[in-house]
């Protein structure tokens, strides 16, 4: 029997207001992409959320298609919720989302009401909900009436089956359009979710000044790039790591000398701050405007606990800022 950590809210600083809206999140949210589908062990799985929600983090991202196989990652976290969490349904933001190809033909991709709505039902059952707290269209589709696509997930948000809306991938032109529709839909975009790393600085420039115009909060995915922002590579490419055994979207030639050389700066500049590589990442990314949690994965129960760490120190000196700006700009 579990019982989660009665220390998993002692620091109140630790959860943010999302955007203009009623919810906090905690600093650290955890997603379930990676480690946590059919082929993965479902005990360290299992042991990953239980030390994330032992430690406050009370926020834990899915999509449709996690796995491998598609799927999976949503039913083996419903089991977890059956199981180890089933007293803890009221403390947790469950986050899931449609956009990519899930099934055969023309109704199992991009962002139509009629693939919207029946993914969200088919991942409500394999959850074993009967509400997901964040529903997002996980990509935008520059095919379908931008009114139809925000249609669905107001249409998600009325029907119970989701309390809160999100859009992923969105650049700043396609976020505005949707924040209008949404607008005159009288239903609040509650976050964003675009990839945001040190190493990938996209949103910076036009998006993160539009989500905090707009009151939008923002939750960056990979803020760590899949691993590269970690100590994880300095000695080679580890058998058990993400580059070292699943080439899916992180192959070793993704870990260049010239990445390593640029960590590798970063991680000085993060001792001389008392933190890891991590955590100063995760920290600086916390920084920045309208951002309110950043979304972590993991492959052990150890780096969770890493990455909570961050909020220990989230102030950056200017010269701190000012030299890491400088690695960011020359390597
Ligand atoms: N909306 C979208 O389109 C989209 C796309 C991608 C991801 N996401 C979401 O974002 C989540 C996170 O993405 P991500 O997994 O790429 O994030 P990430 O945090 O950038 O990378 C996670 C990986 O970094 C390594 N790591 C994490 N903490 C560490 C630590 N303290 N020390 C050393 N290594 C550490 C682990 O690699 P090893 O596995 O090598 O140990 C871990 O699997 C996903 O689960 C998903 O929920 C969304």
């Amino acid at each position: 029997m579990y019982l989660p950590a009665a220390s998993r809210y002692a620091n109140p600083a630790f959860f943010r207001r999302c955007g203009r809206s009623g919810l906090k999140l905690p600093l650290i949210s955890l997603g379930l992409w990676h480690n946590f589908g059919g082929a993965d062990s479902y005990e360290n799985a299992r042991a990953i959320v239980r030390r994330a929600f032992d430690l406050g983090i009370t926020h834990f991202d899915l999509a449709n298609n996690y796995g491998p196989p598609p799927g999976s990652a949503e039913e083996n976290f419903g089991r977890m919720l059956r199981t180890d969490l089933v007293h803890h349904r009221d403390e947790l933001v469950i986050s899931t989302k449609a956009g990519y190809d899930m099934w055969p033909g023309p109704y199992g991709d991009f962002g139509s009401r009629k693939y919207l709505l029946a993914s969200l039902d088919q991942s409500l059952r394999r959850l074993g909900l009967d509400y997901v707290d964040i529903f997002y269209h996980h990509r935008p589709d520059n095919e379908t009436p931008v009114e139809e696509t925000m249609g669905a997930l107001a249409q998600a948000v009325r029907s119970g089956k989701a309390l809160y809306i999100g859009l992923s991938n969105y650049d700043h032109e396609q976020t505005a359009r949707a924040l209008t529709v949404l607008r005159g839909l009288g239903v609040p975009c509650l976050i964003h979710q675009p990839r945001f790393s040190m190493l990938d600085r996209w949103p910076e420039a036009k998006l993160l000044p539009l989500l905090e115009k707009e009151g939008v909060g923002c939750i960056p995915f990979s803020p760590l790039a899949k691993g590269l922002l970690t100590n994880r590579y300095f000695q080679g490419i580890p058998a058990d790591s993400r580059a070292g055994h699943d080439p899916r979207f992180l192959r070793p030639e993704h870990v260049t000398d010239a990445v390593l050389a640029r960590t590798r700066k970063l991680d000085a500049l993060a001792q001389a701050r008392g933190q890891t590589l991590a955590q100063m990442a995760l920290a600086w990314l916390l920084g920045r405007p309208a951002v309110t949690t950043v979304l972590i994965g993991a492959s052990k129960p150890s780096q969770v606990e890493d990455c909570a760490g961050a909020g220990a120190n989230l102030t950056f000196t200017t010269g701190e800022l000012a030299a890491i700006e400088q690695v960011l700009a020359t390597g």
